[in-house]
């Protein structure tokens, strides 16, 4: 039995995806190609040259997936519009077949009683404005800022939840200065300016919503995390700062009105290209506050490696998920209170957080997913304990409703509730499908 009962009454509990990791249909309906696009179709790239041309095929099956949802009950959708959908060439020519599909999914949740929340960023730069200069360029903050508008004067009428950004951080670091996802850059002096025109996008992206929505409900997405020491070496307990600093400073304090951390801008040996006016746009109030959590951060100290200079270790008997990542639900805890506690938050979801393990359909039919199950249970009971802690929690999203396009992975990673046969498209609900719909269930009978 996992305990819940401390989950307010009105808990959202809802179910997640991204545009680019489950539509496919990369040339149909006008849509214009994005940086995922060139970065799948570079050889090297992405794991057995896997790409989102087809994924789960979302953009025809979307009513099989809104039925799974309904089959599951969830009350919420978060999911990604893509940019290029609207805006094939990320600015000017509006794409009305773009925002007509987005426009019959919306009517068809509110139908069926499901809340959508659409993140309208989730990584799919039109590829036009990669080649006008991409997040470096100050420019792209603001076609960002139009393309919201665009969407919110469709839309808005029906949607009050909103969130701008999905983990910009990813966009930034892994991105700009890793490499690892697209537009596959490994420049520090690219990735601080992407990440501020990010932010800047984002408040500008905040104004137009509340501008075209009167009650719209805006929040960004960050994947915040634990940090702490590999060893309590001074060089460990400094790159602990660090990774504090790359992970959650950085991306929190200058949203809240704080600026940018003056100790990472000196470890990055770049400045912000700030212009005035600039951090009262980015710190535009918000609504509530999306995490995505997945593990912690175990920081040492790695001089010969990259800024900032931090690598996690692997940890001795550490239970890692196929992903390699940790399970270690303490630090759900910890990240939903330091978010109450360091930022003043006053409400916050949990707009991600699943495991990916190599599951397959069994002689009966069925997806045993046992670990998946554990992890779902025990992140939920870390939920409940958060809010008997005093964080403002209001609800639960699952990464991720379907198996999907996990980026430089491919598909190999599998992330659903709901398995998907990429051969046949044919989805089958795991175990732990079914027992997230168990636990909503008894949730809501009380
Ligand atoms: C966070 C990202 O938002 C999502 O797109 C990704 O699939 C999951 N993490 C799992 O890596």
């Amino acid at each position: 039995m996992t305990e819940l009962s401390s989950l307010p009454e009105d808990f959202v509990w809802g179910v997640a995806t991204a545009a680019y990791q489950i539509e496919g249909a990369a040339t149909e309906g006008g849509r214009g190609p994005s940086i995922w696009d060139t970065f799948s179709h570079t050889p090297g790239r992405v794991a057995n040259g896997d790409t989102g041309d087809v994924a789960c095929d979302h953009y025809h099956r979307w009513p099989e997936d809104l039925g799974l949802m309904k089959t599951l009950g969830v009350d919420a959708y978060r999911f990604s519009i893509a940019w290029p959908r609207v805006l094939p060439e990320g600015r000017g020519q509006v794409n009305e077949k773009g925002l007509a599909f987005y426009d019959r999914l919306t009517d068809a949740l509110l139908e069926a009683g499901i809340t959508p929340f659409p993140t309208l960023y989730h990584w799919d730069l039109p590829q036009a404005l990669q080649d006008a200069g991409g997040w470096p360029a100050r420019e792209t903050a603001e076609h960002f800022a139009d393309y919201a508008a665009v969407v919110a004067e469709r839309l808005g009428d029906r949607i009050t939840h909103w969130a701008t950004l999905n983990e910009p951080l990813c966009s930034a670091w892994i991105g700009h200065l890793e490499g690892r996802m697209a537009p596959g850059l490994t420049d520090i002096a690219a990735a601080v300016p992407a990440s501020y025109h990010l932010h800047l996008g984002h408040g500008l992206a905040v104004r137009a919503l509340r501008a075209a929505i009167p009650d719209a409900q805006v929040g960004i997405v960050n994947n915040l995390t634990h940090c702490e020491p590999y060893s309590e070496r001074e060089a460990d307990v400094a790159a602990a700062r660090r990774a504090d600093g790359h992970t959650n400073r950085w991306w929190m304090d200058p949203i809240h009105g704080r600026g940018y951390p003056q100790d990472m801008i000196d470890v990055y040996g770049v400045d912000v290209p700030e212009r005035p006016g600039d951090l009262e746009t980015i710190s535009a109030p918000l609504d509530w506050l999306g995490l995505n959590y997945y593990f912690r951060n175990v920081a040492a100290d790695d001089p010969a490696g990259p800024v900032p200079h931090i690598t996690q270790p692997e940890l001795p008997g550490a239970h890692t998920t196929h992903m390699g990542w940790e399970v270690y639900p303490q630090g759900l805890v910890r990240t939903l209170r330091r978010m109450t506690e360091d930022y003043g938050a006053r409400r916050i979801y949990v707009t991600e957080n699943g495991s990916a393990y190599p599951d397959t359909v069994d002689a009966d039919g069925q997806v045993h997913d046992p670990e998946r199950v554990r992890y779902l249970e025990q992140h939920l009971a870390a939920c409940a304990r958060a809010v008997e802690e005093g964080v403002p929690l209001a609800g639960y999203f699952a990464w991720s409703l379907l198996d999907n396009f996990e980026w430089a992975y491919g598909y190999d990673k599998r992330f659903g509730l709901v398995h998907v046969d990429y051969a046949t498209q044919r989805r089958t609900v795991k175990d732990s499908g079914r027992r997230f719909a168990e636990l909503l269930a008894q949730h809501r009978g009380g």
